[in-house]
């Protein structure tokens, strides 16, 4: 005998189906249909206290905020387990993991066989998007962790509001477990998971538009609005309808006489883009009257309207962000944002019921208790929060939140920034020549690797437009698509590469980064505008010394020319490397961007 009910507000048939179907599959105890309202929320997280999963932080110091500690196992997003179940392998491409929908469901389904047993499933209605905007798209999470119901509330606009405007129309089927069922009277640890590494899987199967998950509770694994509905399964569909779902923060800049322009910027993991989707001028340019807005720090939903003009709009509702190293002067807005009301995940838990990371303000404490709950002082070897610990914190609590964050009809871009950490090579900034250019530029972005997570640290890690892990089909369709949509538009925006990592031949910063990166973002609103002086480089128009703004700073021409200087024996290498990619990519790469990169080639040449 089942021991759930379905609930019976239930009535899309579709879902109602479903539920049904998983309930069979994964036998949980009970079965939760998720309303979003704040009791319950508060509910769920006074019932992770009472299991042990959450820690109530100190109420004055962090009101309303906990702490969560995962299993060692399940500290970030598993790359290596992650699938693109398309019907054609070819249609995944040489940068996914791919196996047939067919042969992935026959390992998946007896996987999901009681694997909720002794847990309840939450049924989680959101849209990701504005409710009402027609860029949005509905989802439904199916999950037996309240870790990932209170994380969806936050992350997304979730509950009966997203239930009531799906009304009976259609969702993305999102199933999610944790992988742990447990057995009469067994007692549950504070993070279940499947420990086995080799026991997560993160699948996506494009044509369904659905998403399986199992074994990590971490995350964009767990978080299946994020990465992979946001980004792999609406990258599918921007594709098939015209429009893109891109890796990208959205800002708008204000200038003194009140113009607005909104700037997409798109960055590799671990390059500073939740510092520079909150980023604050310097002073002279606040006094100015500039200022910098934030509509997103992760994804953008990017579609034409009816004039052909691109709108984007931030599928997300919250931020979960790195902590270690966010501080007031890194980004003050972040800290602002995360002063209450926030889901702690892997920091470090202080002596007076407060939250600490490496890199936070002030002197580290004199006793705190680690990620993994150990006791931990300044001479301890293991940093005390885990270097991806997150914060999961409502975007309605960043102080300078767009004021058309929330609009169904998003905001138009007037431009695109990529921008990858190179410590040489890649100049401070460049604005493309067109916008085919633009794609070559995004295209061939990456980054060298500082920690040895995904390679050889030193080595460039190449990431087109930053999506590597997150285009849900084939590169080469990806970027296709890119040079079609630019195509059928009739005034494109402007695409810029920037780096902010430039270093010297001592390793030290070319550039100073963080609120003087408003000098660059200045300029491309102004060239997106028809100002802005610029110097033509085979890479583009880059500005001279004079051409930047350096109200307030003392960079000298010599510090410039270093910052952004195009080698052109770097460049021959730069190249050869780029074209590695691109054999990589294979047969479906655009033959313009071969054509563009050997351009490019045979100019360095000249020079
Ligand atoms: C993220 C990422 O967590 O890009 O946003 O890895
Ligand atoms: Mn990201």
């Amino acid at each position: 005998m089942a021991k759930y009910t379905i609930p019976e507000d239930i009535k899309n048939p579709e879902l109602l189906r479903w539920v049904t179907d998983m309930a069979e599959l994964c036998e949980p105890d009970a079965i939760y249909l998720c309303d979003g309202s704040q009791e319950e929320y508060d509910r769920l997280c006074e019932e992770m206290v009472a299991a042990g999963t959450f820690i109530r932080l100190n109420q004055e110091k962090r009101p309303n905020s906990f702490l969560a500690r995962s299993h060692p196992s399940d500290v970030a997003r598993v790359e290596d387990r992650t699938y693109i179940c398309s019907l054609s392998k070819g249609d995944a491409g040489p940068t996914n993991n791919w196996m047939a929908p067919k042969e992935m469901k026959a390992i998946l389904t007896p996987k999901f066989r009681g694997s909720m047993r002794g847990r309840t499933m939450y049924v989680i209605p959101f849209c990701m998007g504005p409710i009402g905007s027609p860029i949005s798209q509905f989802g439904v999470q199916l999950s037996d962790s309240p870790y990932v119901a209170v994380n969806m509330k936050i992350m997304t606009r979730m509950g009966t509001k997203a239930l009531e405007a799906m009304g009976d129309g259609e969702f993305v089927h999102c199933l999610h477990s944790v992988g742990m069922p447990l057995a009469e009277g067994q007692q549950d640890v504070p993070w279940p998971c499947s420990p086995d590494p080799k026991d997560k899987y993160i699948v996506h199967f494009p044509e369904e538009r659905s998403i399986i998950s199992y074994g990590s509770g971490y995350g964009g694994n767990a978080l299946l609005g994020k990465k992979c509905l946001a980004l792999r399964i609406a990258s599918t569909l921007g594709r098939e309808q015209g429009w893109l779902a891109e890796h990208m923060l959205i800002v708008g800049v204000k200038s003194p006489n009140g113009r607005k322009d909104y700037v997409c910027a798109a960055f590799p993991s671990a390059c500073g883009k939740t510092n520079f989707a909150m980023l604050i001028p310097p002073k002279e340019f606040r006094e100015e009257g500039w200022e910098v807005t934030t509509v997103g720090d992760d994804i953008a939903w990017i579609k034409p309207d009816e004039t052909g003009k691109l709108r984007a709009i931030n599928p997300e509702y919250g931020f979960f962000g790195v902590a270690p190293g966010t501080n007031y002067s890194s980004n003050p807005n972040a800290m602002d944002s995360i002063r209450e009301n926030t889901i702690f995940t892997n920091v470090a838990l202080t002596d007076d019921g407060d939250v600490w990371w490496e890199g936070m303000d002030g002197e580290p404490p004199a006793h705190a208790i680690d990620w993994q709950g150990n006791d931990w002082t300044p001479a301890s070897e293991k940093p005390a929060a885990h270097p991806n610990a997150r914060f999961t914190a409502p975007i309605t609590q960043c102080p300078v939140v767009d004021e058309h964050f929330d609009s169904p009809t998003g905001v138009p871009v007037s431009a695109f920034i990529f921008g990858g950490r190179r410590n040489t090579v890649v100049p401070l900034i460049q604005q493309s020549f067109n916008w085919a250019f633009g794609v070559y530029m995004a295209a061939t972005m990456g980054s060298e690797m500082t920690a040895a997570a995904f390679g050889n640290i030193g080595e460039v890690r190449r990431d087109p437009f930053a999506m590597l892990p997150f285009a849900g089909y084939h590169m080469g369709d990806y970027f296709s698509h890119w040079l079609d949509l630019g195509r059928n538009i009739p005034e494109p925006p402007r695409i810029f590469s920037v780096n902010w990592f430039r270093k010297d031949e001592n390793g030290k910063f070319l550039w100073p980064g963080f609120g003087e990166n408003f000098r660059v973002l200045k300029w491309i609103v102004e060239r997106t505008n028809g100002g802005g002086g610029a110097e033509t480089t085979v890479l583009g128009w880059k500005p001279r010394h004079e051409d930047l703004d350096w109200t307030g700073l003392d960079f000298s021409p010599a510090a410039y020319a270093a910052a952004s200087k195009i080698d052109p024996a770097e460049w021959a290498a730069e190249i050869a490397l780029q074209k590695e990619l691109f054999a990589k990519v294979g047969g479906r790469l655009p033959g313009s961007l071969n054509a563009l990169i050997g351009g490019i080639e045979t100019e360095f040449k000249k020079l």
